[in-house]
Parts: C-alpha cells; sequence; structure tokens
C-alpha cells in the first residue's frame, strides 16, 4: 500500500482516480488546487503525487518543484489535456517520473502507476541498503568470527553512542588503532576529525606543546600561536596512542583536561574548552604500571571508564583463517583487470594457526603478504612458509628427539633452549616478567635467577 496525493481542480477526475486508486489498496488524499496540494505535501511524506497540470492559481508544474524540494524522494506523474512538447520537456525537467494525456486508458494509468511505485519503492529500499552499509562502516575491514571479537564490536556500537573515555588494551598488533577509528566512525561525531597521537614517539615537551599548542614566545622557536592536536579534534575524537609512554609531569596535564575538559596553550593564561572523544590506548598493562609507580593512579582511574580489552591473537585462533582470507585478497596483484588471488593449502593454514603469532594481526598480516609475495605459484603450500613459523608447533614437536650419529651436548642443548625460552616467553608479555614467568609455569624469582644467569655469562 502506497500513499498517494490527487491533485485536479476538476471534480469527476480526482474522483475517478481516487477510486481507482482506493481500489487497488492505496491509502489517497486529494486536493482541488495548487495551494491545497502544497499543504498536504508540507503535512505527510506522499510515495507519489499525480498531478494536473493546468490549473489557475499554482499549477502542476509548481506543485511538482515544490513537491520534490520539500519531499525529493516522492514521485511525481503530471497530468493534463494540453499536450504539448515545452511542458513535457519541463515536467522531465523538474523531475517528474512520467507524463499521461488526458484522455487516457484506464490500463495505461495503471501501468504508468504501477511502475513509478515500483521505482520508489526500490529507491526506499536503496536508501536502506546504504544505511546498512554506513552502520557497518568501521567492521568491513575488521575480521572477528571469534566470541571475544564479537564481544568487542558490540562494546564498540555502544560506547560509539556516548561520549565516555574509552581505554583499549591489548598487545602490540592486536588492532587497538582499529577500534579507535571504528568508536569513531559509528559514532554521532563520524563527520568531525579524528586525531591521533603517538604519546611513544614524541619528547615529552614536544608532546606537550604539540597536544596543547603553544603561544607565540613560549619558548625559543614559537614564533606565533599555534593550535594544539586538541583544537584540532574539537567536534570529532582524539586518540591518544601509547599513553603508558608518557612522563608523569604530562599525566598530571592530561588528568587535568580529563576532568574538566579544559587546558592551556603552552604559555597560555587562559583555558580553552573543547568537545572531543577521548580514546587512549595501551600496549602495556596499564594496572601494572601503576602498581608499579611508574603510571599516576587517578590518571588511570579516568580513563578506565571503558576499556576494551582486545586478546592476542593466540587467544582466538579460529580468527586465523578469516583473516588470512581477508588478507590475501588485501595483496591480491591486479592483473589487468582481475584479480590474482592466491590459495593456501590445508597443510600451510594448519602451521599458521598453530604458530602462536607474539606480533598478534600485524605479524599475520606482514606473513602473509610476505607469502603471497614469495609464492611462485598460486597456492601457497608448507614448503613455502618460513621456518620460523614451521618451528613453533606444539611441544613434542618443538624439539627433534633425534640423537645425531656424533652424539649430542645436552647441557649446551637445554641451556639454548631455556634461553629461548625465556626470550620468547619476555617478547610475548611485552618484557612484563611477572607474566613472562607464569607463561612458562615458573616463580618470578625462579625467572629472574634463570634470567640473570645468562645475562652474566
Ligand atoms: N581484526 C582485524 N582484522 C583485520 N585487520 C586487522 C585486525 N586486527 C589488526 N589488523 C591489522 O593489523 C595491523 C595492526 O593493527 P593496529 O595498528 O590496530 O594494532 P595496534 O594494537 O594498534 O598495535 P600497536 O600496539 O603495535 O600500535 C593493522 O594493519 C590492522 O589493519
Ligand atoms: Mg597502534
Amino acid at each position: 500500500m502506497s500513499k498517494i496525493l490527487v491533485v485536479d481542480d476538476e471534480q469527476s477526475m480526482r474522483d475517478f482516480l481516487a477510486i481507482m486508486l482506493k481500489k487497488e489498496g492505496h491509502d489517497v488524499v486529494t486536493a482541488e488546487n495548487g495551494s491545497d496540494a502544497l499543504k498536504a505535501v508540507q503535512a505527510e511524506i506522499f510515495d507519489l503525487v499525480i498531478s494536473d497540470v493546468k490549473m489557475s492559481g499554482l499549477d502542476g508544474i509548481d506543485v511538482l518543484k515544490a513537491t520534490k524540494e520539500i519531499s525529493p524522494e516522492t514521485v511525481v506523474i503530471m497530468v493534463t489535456a494540453f499536450a504539448t512538447a515545452e511542458t513535457a520537456v519541463e515536467a522531465m525537467k523538474h523531475g517528474a517520473y512520467d507524463y499521461i494525456i488526458k484522455p487516457f486508458k484506464i490500463d495505461e494509468i495503471k501501468f504508468i502507476i504501477n511502475n513509478s511505485l515500483e521505482k520508489r519503492h526500490l529507491r526506499k529500499e536503496n536508501i536502506l541498503l546504504k544505511r546498512e552499509i554506513e552502520s557497518r562502516a568501521g567492521f568491513e575491514n575488521f575480521i572477528g568470527k571469534s566470541g571475544p571479537m564479537q564481544k568487542v564490536f558490540a562494546l564498540i556500537r555502544q560506547v560509539a553512542e556516548t561520549n565516555s573515555i574509552v581505554l583499549i588494551s591489548g598487545e602490540s598488533g592486536t588492532g587497538k588503532e582499529l577500534v579507535a577509528r571504528a568508536i569513531h566512525i559509528n559514532s554521532a561525531r563520524k563527520n568531525g576529525p579524528f586525531v591521533t597521537v603517538n604519546c611513544g614517539a614524541l619528547p615529552e615537551t614536544l608532546l606537550e606543546s604539540e597536544l596543547f599548542g603553544y603561544m607565540k614566545g613560549a619558548f625559543t622557536g614559537a614564533t606565533s600561536n599555534k593550535q594544539g592536536l586538541f583544537e584540532a579534534a574539537n567536534g570529532g575524537a582524539i586518540f591518544l596512542d601509547e599513553i603508558s609512554a608518557t612522563t608523569p609531569a604530562l599525566q598530571v596535564k592530561l588528568l587535568r583536561v580529563l576532568q574538566e575538559r579544559e587546558f592551556m596553550r603552552v604559555g597560555g593564561t587562559t583555558g580553552i574548552k573543547v568537545d572531543v572523544h577521548i580514546i587512549a590506548a595501551s600496549n602495556k598493562d596499564l594496572f601494572a604500571e601503576v602498581s608499579k609507580g611508574l603510571f599516576r593512579e587517578d590518571l588511570f582511574y579516568r580513563l578506565n571508564v571503558i576499556p576494551i580489552h582486545l586478546p592476542p591473537l593466540r587467544e582466538r585462533k579460529e580468527d586465523i583463517p578469516a583473516l588470512i582470507d581477508f588478507f590475501l585478497r588485501k595483496f591480491a596483484k591486479k592483473e589487468g583487470t582481475s584479480l590474482l588471488l592466491k590459495k593456501i593449502d590445508a597443510e600451510a593454514l594448519e602451521v599458521l594457526m598453530q604458530h602462536p603469532w607474539p606480533g598478534n594481526v600485524r605479524e599475520l598480516e606482514n606473513m602473509i603478504e610476505r607469502l603471497v609475495i614469495i609464492t611462485p605459484g598460486d597456492t601457497i603450500r608448507l614448503e613455502h612458509v618460513p621456518d620460523a613459523v614451521k618451528n613453533t608447533r606444539p611441544c613434542s614437536e618443538l624439539v627433534s628427539l633425534d640423537i645425531p650419529e656424533e652424539g649430542l651436548n645436552l647441557e649446551a642443548l637445554l641451556e639454548d633452549a631455556e634461553k629461548a625460552f625465556l626470550r620468547k616467553a619476555l617478547e610475548k608479555t611485552g618484557g612484563v616478567k611477572t607474566e613472562a614467568a607464569k607463561l612458562l609455569g615458573l616463580t618470578f624469582r625462579s625467572f629472574r635467577h634463570r634470567l640473570q644467569k645468562y645475562d652474566a655469562s
């Protein structure tokens, strides 16, 4: 059922069309002149307007123009007894869908009306489709079917609707920046700026003037007033990456911004207010940093309003095949118009799934890029996978238990293995020794003792 407005100054014509359309199941409103028609168009949204051209006062072309302006999606059909090429052209130019000449046959007008309504229906579907695509925005390049990632996605959608501070944690390469961008893209501020600051990349004073801006003469080299990134992000979001790398002095200043949503430029005397969504990230366990006295506790609690944790890839191995598929497409070479998409065979996939990926998704992505380049044929097989990846098999397969003819030096071999495990554990935990010890089933004391033994040698 569609909503239709019939405009004609001739009553018999209005009644005829209204009865016919109601019989077809539509909801029909009639107007006997142009100005009544405009009132109706302003009051409700019609799927279709059928209007006579020649009317005293506002004519059909006026109704057409106004309708298109007020409700561009509404389809308009013109009806006239005085068909001339000019009015037809003018009606089409102003967006009329079709043109009917009186007298007409019932079948003819039914046909045109049905066609126009179908078009309107398709347009509606298109709009819905577009909305759906928009609502997926930020997720189409974000792979994660696993339970933990689905939870992360749900959380992203929720926080995107708020202005609460978000703290994203997770090992390096787990997708923290992707999360931050997805939050922004799905928020009402999506058309505002998204500003990224890598807090680990700049020395303290430089970071401070980058973030807050400065006034002319604040320090040597400050030759003019400069806006900081917080101001640049106004109306959008600021992504404070590697927040754990900030110094205590800067942490105090950040705390003030978070509390008061106000800051001063370096060398400035007046507070500047901004409206920004603050999203922070750390690949170190911030809470552990707090207990070690390296990160301010009050700032941590200010930041940790909505924590989003990204689990390491080794804890969501079921995502690996889809990620590989995604990266194979990403790195597929364009050959003319078609893509040279490489495949991966089951054996190679199995090995990639077993690997613990200490560098997480980034490491996997780099590996796939490399495999796409070095694999000569169209299928990536076990032989193409580097040894370093192949060798991280389950424990029993890890060490070859074969003793060569000439025998071996067990002491040295075990020592080497131990060193390698210590190194790997530290790598995986981002250097956090208590975590590394846990990973190896050792007490912290024992772990430290072994570490010192090898450090000394
Ligand atoms: N779930 C995912 N789907 C698709 N690509 C991903 C996913 N997670 C991460 N990536 C890709 O892996 C790379 C690393 O992601 P990102 O930069 O977001 O990680 P990060 O957690 O910020 O790492 P770091 O702590 O080292 O800065 C990027 O190229 C990103 O596009
Ligand atoms: Mg990052």
